[in-house]
């Protein structure tokens, strides 16, 4: 077998190919089990056992009170199943909670929005409850924000960096990076990712021994960022990829945040094993609720700097315009 850097380039043949095969095999529905499991065990598929799932199923419930006051045929006399639910949860603890301050925030606009509609029973109370008053919830008018310059320019002018200056990256500089990340859209609003970031040169280092792919820089980083998505913000079967498609989202546009910082990034890949997954996991403290979607390396920027050119396929490879559907 040929390898290089840990990838195998060449397959094995023979009796060596058969086990090499096997091996790969066994690896695969090793890492199937494993995410099945987790996900299994964490995700609110029956009930609702932690105030982690709670908080998300208020934002979800939250959500779909603004989402029907949004729509253009809104009508009062919607949600009155899930509005009770969300009451149920903001008065047996949630409203002590950030999403429980959203949560309750919507609930007394839709409250406001169905004046004339008779409400179940259970929300009075939750109405009574103090907080949420400085959250703007409910609905709100844009024109859509108008144009932010040339966004085509600004993706096409980030590059994933691999040789960085030296010196601290500004600590305001991934705050606003993240305020991006956290404006990506989520599943039901749930936002369940979280950025976990070490700037310390000895920090950054222990993060990053866990990982392959920068060995050959992440001497030179000067940030790293472990992405994760909480397992008990999820709900159904159907959900089971969803945590890594918001949290995509997440990583992308805290990716273009750091680099409208003018911070140089690298995406640093977790297609890891379940050993070293759980090996990164005990080293951050994360327990298994937490699921790492990827990482980011990040740094200043030198003056001049080589990166890749990584051409790009034919837009004709991404787009299929109109394409026509089967009969
Ligand atoms: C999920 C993901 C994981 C990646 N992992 C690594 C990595 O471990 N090491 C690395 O040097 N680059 C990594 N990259 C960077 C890709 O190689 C790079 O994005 C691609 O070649 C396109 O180049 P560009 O980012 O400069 O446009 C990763 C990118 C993505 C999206």
């Amino acid at each position: 077998m040929t390898a290089e850097a840990g990838r195998r380039v060449a397959s094995a043949r023979g009796a060596a190919g058969f086990w090499s095969r096997l091996r790969a095999e066994g690896a695969f529905w090793q890492g199937v089990v494993y995410d099945a499991l987790r996900f299994r065990r964490h995700a609110w598929l029956h009930r609702v056992r932690s105030p982690e799932s709670r908080n998300a199923r208020m934002l979800a419930d939250a959500h779909f009170l603004e989402y029907g006051m949004a729509l253009r045929e809104a009508r009062p006399g919607f949600g009155l199943a899930r509005s009770e639910r969300l009451a149920g949860d903001l008065i047996e603890g949630g409203q002590h909670e950030a999403a429980g301050q959203i949560g309750l925030a919507t609930l007394r606009d839709w409250a406001a929005f169905n004046r004339g509609t008779t409400l179940p029973d259970g929300i009075a109370p939750a109405l009574a409850l103090p907080g949420g008053e400085d959250i703007a919830a409910g609905v709100r008018q844009t024109d859509g924000g108008g144009a932010f310059g040339d966004y085509l320019a600004f993706a096409r002018s980030r590059h994933s960096v691999r040789q960085f200056a030296p010196g601290p990256v500004p600590e305001a500089a991934i705050r606003r990076a993240v305020a991006a990340a956290q404006a990506a859209p989520s599943s039901c609003n749930r936002q369940t990712c979280t950025a976990h970031v070490w700037t310390d040169r000895a920090l950054i280092d222990r993060v990053r021994r866990h990982q392959a792919g920068n060995r050959t820089f992440g001497h030179e980083l000067g940030g790293i960022a472990v992405i994760t998505s909480d397992l008990r913000h999820w709900e159904h079967a159907g959900e089971r990829y969803q945590p890594w498609i918001d949290g995509g989202l997440f990583a992308m546009s805290l990716c273009h945040g750091l680099h409208a910082e003018g911070l140089g990034t690298c995406f640093l890949n977790w297609s890891v094993t379940p050993a070293t997954d759980r090996g990164l996991r005990a080293e951050l403290g994360l327990d298994e609720t937490q699921l790492v979607i990827v990482l980011l390396g990040f740094g200043l920027m030198p003056d001049r700097v080589s990166v890749c050119a990584s051409p790009r396929l034919p837009e004709g490879e991404a787009l299929r315009l109109n394409p026509p559907l089967a009969d």
